[in-house]
């Protein structure tokens, strides 16, 4: 990824000029570009001297013709930045190869052969954190998706599988812990040194590879599978942390128990580890057999971690281990076909956190997260379909679109299918291509053919781009209620015209007077316009659709606000309760945005909100999680994406007004909401979970209505508190404020933790997320802090991803905001370049932003795009958001 390391420079050892340095136009891949690969690799072997600067690798490749491919005398083996220091091939030294770029191409004169070869690498200059790297003085290794070729030359794409046999060795002292993929089936030792072997049974493309080594300790347990075999789990973590361990320890067993139930599927090996470090692009990695996890994601106890924490904990587990099947057993062909695995491990994951906790809050979450990520993508620069077509690099690639709009476009199947069919076709899948890599073609296939479903036109959703847009026309004739719906597509990049897709809308129609429906139905709108009557119906009902979020659109409906106030506070289905919540409050800060609000209207709309949100604080049916999903606001960037082009000044005035105006009208049942709230004691049960939701958005709304007060109620519940969520609650509310109590909390909370780098991390994400007017001068401040690093991932993130994230600091009225975030792309850029280009996407969205602002962003993608060395993942997002 180093630009010293382009193609036309394989080396990295020739000077150019500057200009010739710019790795313009990096080769765009193409997906009808796909050839199977010309050689089999049925086995591996290799061999690591670990050193933390140097470890030196042998591999040796057992190497046979693929007689489903065209024939070829050469054989590409991809290399990143490493050189050879020995090639053999059939046990002969040979010179004979050359050097495509980073590759190593061998011409091979036979249909069998055995190829060696020896690199050496130096994990403790790898600030990229991709192949070998090291951390806090272990070693380990990211091989998704092309790290892999950092380690040894390797046909380093998912479709060639091999069976690994590893030997890992080094000084004992320093590396007491070996760990690879697979079981260990041999160890030894030899003066200061020690070894282990180990072999995984299963092939496996190369980015499934991982090693680690180092001064760990476990967390050890068993499971027993379902045909009773048993099965050694470890979480492997540096001393200090074990008492940390147990949230994640059940949560594995959880995950491996419900994947059992819900989808039949069994654990392969005798031995599961997890390992957790600190320095880590991104959070998990499902490597066979030994998934390495961010600290983040394992770490977890009820004063360091907040229920949000656990939650995640729990659900990336599950998502990693489910790879297992969805990713592993069953890999992609090739990197267009990503969602394959982790569209449907994002869907098993939701599934199995929705069944581990409240299914309609978990619901709401997920279509929170897609709303507020993957919508903007979709209407944006970088807008692609869930199966891309063509890429620069693929780390880029790994999007809200692939995971989540993955998920939902398969959720859909699921919904059309019903939950009984859906699995007859995910076991038809799992059968049909275990020990492949397949495609999302396969995908749909097998659940059209397991399902008894017909996808030829849904297979549209894996390749058009852009969130379809849903209008809704409620009519009353006679006894009959007369349904309009139409659906456009929007244009996208490279995709100016749409055909219709098959949209799955669960709907139901509730009479007035009884406030009851006579069942809910499912309508799949498949044209661009369609028409539906509903008979029985002497008044026109009140209609609620896409309930569930059955369909991942937009809905665009003239509904009077009185009928969302009623399915605010009667819908029987939890996900479209809090959808009439939304949309009455977005109508109302939309319009009031515009500036086409009088003041009558203004006052009438705020009026009914506040009567919608009075039902819902003193609804005694409804659980405490359920009433914070319906008392939240819509997210800044979520009403933001209703307009075309926006201020975010003025959405984030209106929206603290609002914010103000209910938290002073509903006062008094909010501090009895806390006050009942405030009684129940610590638990993980959801009991006590949503009573610390509560309070904490009781906090938020006096923070806008009455400072003083908030500043007082939060200081107090920060000092009571027994638990991380309602300490770091109460302090996110103080950071937004001024006072004394702001600096003294803020320094406790410090002190209290300086050592765990995980709440420093919060202690740095609440300052950047803060309401604070002058939160721009705080978060320049803490870049220069002694704690802070461009060089851990999490620390990163922590204060400048919560920054890029808070539009009331990003989108400052002086460009300052986005000066910081450019700066930031150009420093980190070298040391971490998956990371840096992770900050474009906030920059790209200045289409839609208001002009003045508007020009403030490009001009920092301009003032990247011409910077003289520039990494392929940034050098792409910034060309791509440039457009
Ligand atoms: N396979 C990915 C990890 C990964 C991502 C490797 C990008 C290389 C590049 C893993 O399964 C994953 O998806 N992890 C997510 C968390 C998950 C719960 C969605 C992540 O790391 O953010
Ligand atoms: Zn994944």
């Amino acid at each position: 990824m180093d630009i010293a390391r382009t193609p036309s420079n394989p080396d990295g050892n020739i000077e150019m000029a500057d200009a010739a340095m710019q790795p313009h136009d990096p080769p765009e891949i193409r997906r009808e570009d796909y050839r199977p690969f010309a050689w089999l690799v049925p086995e591996t072997r290799i061999d690591f001297e670990l050193g933390l600067d140097c470890t030196r690798v042998r591999s040796r490749l057992t190497v046979v013709r693929n007689a489903k491919a065209d024939k070829s005398p050469t054989i590409r083996l991809n290399g990143d930045g490493i050189t050879a220091t020995s090639v053999k091939v059939d046990g002969e030294p040979t010179s004979a190869f050359t050097m495509d770029g980073d590759d190593l191409l061998l011409t091979l004169p036979g249909d069998a052969h055995e190829i060696a070869i020896e690199t050496e690498i130096d994990p403790a200059s790898n600030s990229q954190l991709m192949g070998l790297y090291a951390s806090n003085g272990m070693l380990c290794t990211q091989c998704e998706s092309e790290g892999f070729r950092r380690l040894t030359f390797f046909p380093d794409r998912p479709d060639v599988l091999s069976t690994y046999t590893v030997r890992m060795s080094g000084p004992k002292a320093q590396f007491p812990i070996l760990l690879c993929n697979g079981n260990r089936v041999a160890t030894g030792e030899k003066g200061e040194d020690h070894w282990a072997e180990w072999h995984d049974p299963w092939p496996k493309p190369s980015y499934l590879f991982a090693l680690v080594a180092g001064d760990l300790v476990a967390n050890t347990d068993s499971f027993t599978t379902m045909n009773g075999r048993e099965v050694e789990l470890n979480v492997w973590v540096r001393e200090g942390d074990l008492e940390r361990t147990q949230h994640a320890m059940d949560s594995l067993k959880r995950s491996m128990k419900w994947d059992e139930e819900a989808f039949g599927r069994e654990y392969d090996l005798d031995l599961f580890n997890i390992v957790a470090v600190s320095d880590f692009n991104m959070g998990a990695m499902e490597n066979k057999g030994l998934n390495v996890f961010n600290t983040k994601y394992v770490l977890a106890d009820p004063d360091t971690a907040t229920d949000g924490d656990f939650d995640a904990v729990e659900g990336v587990i599950g998502h990693e281990y489910f790879h297992n099947w969805s990713g592993n057993r069953i890999t992609c062909r090739d990197w267009f076909q990503l969602s394959l695995k982790e569209g449907f491990t994002v869907l098993r994951d939701q599934l199995f956190s929705q069944d581990m906790g409240s299914a309609p809050v978990k619901r709401i979450e997920d279509v929170r997260i897609l709303r507020s990520a993957q919508f903007p993508e979709d209407s944006g620069p970088l807008a692609h379909p869930i199966r891309p077509d063509s890429y620069r690099e693929i780390s880029n690639f790994y999007t809200a679109t692939v995971y989540n709009k993955g998920a939902e476009v398969i959720r859909m199947m699921r919904t059309m299918a019903g939950e009984e069919r859906f699995r007859e076709g995910t076991d038809l899948y799992f059968d049909r291509h275990d020990g492949e890599a397949a495609t999302c073609e396969d995908f749909v296939k097998s659940i059209e053919d397991g399902a008894g479903l017909d996808l030829t036109q849904f297979r549209l959703w894996y390749s058009q781009a852009g969130t379809p847009k849903v209008t809704v026309d409620l009519s009353h004739e006679g006894d009959e209620a007369v349904l309009k719906l139409g659906q456009t597509v929007p244009e996208t990049p490279g995709q100016p015209l749409k055909q219709p897709m098959p949209i799955p809308l669960k709907l139901a129609l509730f009479d007035r007077a009884t406030g009851r429906h006579s069942g809910e139905q499912l309508v799949v709108l498949d044209k661009a316009s369609a028409e539906y009557r509903f008979k029985g119906f002497a008044e026109k009902p009140v209609l609620s659709i896409n309930r569930g979020f059955s369909a991942p659109v937009t809905v665009e409906r003239s509904i009077p606000r009185d009928e969302l106030v009623f399915l605010a506070a009667r819908d029987d289905d939890p996900f479209a309760r809090y959808e009439a919540m939304q949309d009455l409050m977005v109508g109302h800060l939309v319009a009031a945005v515009g500036g086409t609000l009088s003041d009558d209207e203004r006052k009438g709309g705020s009026e009914d909100i506040a009567e919608a949100m009075r039902a819902i604080l003193t609804d005694a049916k409804l659980d405490d999680l359920m009433r914070g999903e319906l008392m939240t606001m819509p997210s800044q960037t979520y009403i933001a994406e209703q307009m075309d082009v926006s201020d975010p000044g003025r959405i984030h005035a209106e929206r603290e007004a609002l914010k103000a105006e209910l938290g002073s009208r509903l006062s008094a049942e909010m501090h009895a909401l806390y006050d009942r709230a405030e009684k129940i004691p610590f638990s993980l049960e959801a009991e006590a979970k949503g009573a610390r939701k509560v309070k904490t958005l009781v906090l938020a709304y006096a923070a806008a209505s009455d400072p003083a007060k908030a500043a007082e109620l939060a200081a107090y519940q920060y000092e009571r508190a027994d638990n991380m969520t309602d300490r770091q609650g109460a302090l996110m509310v103080l950071t937004g404020l001024d006072g004394v109590e702001r600096t003294n909390k803020l320094l406790d909370f410090y002190n209290r933790y300086r050592g765990n780098a995980l709440v420093v991390d919060k202690w740095f994400a609440l300052q950047a997320s803060s309401l604070h007017p002058d939160v721009v001068d705080h978060v320049k401040a803490l870049a220069e802090h002694p704690d802070f690093t461009l060089r851990n991932p999490n620390r990163v993130r922590s204060l400048y991803m919560a920054f890029a994230a808070n539009p009331h600091g990003f989108h400052a009225a002086d460009g300052e905001g986005y000066r910081m975030i450019g700066d930031l792309i150009l420093a980190l850029d070298p040391i971490n370049a998956q990371t840096a280009a992770r900050f474009v996407p906030p920059l790209g969205r200045w289409r839609r932003i208001e002009p003045g602002r508007a020009a403030m962003m490009r001009e920092q993608l301009e003032r990247i795009a011409e910077a003289p060395k520039l990494s392929r993942d940034t050098f792409e997002q910034v060309t791509r958001s440039l457009g």
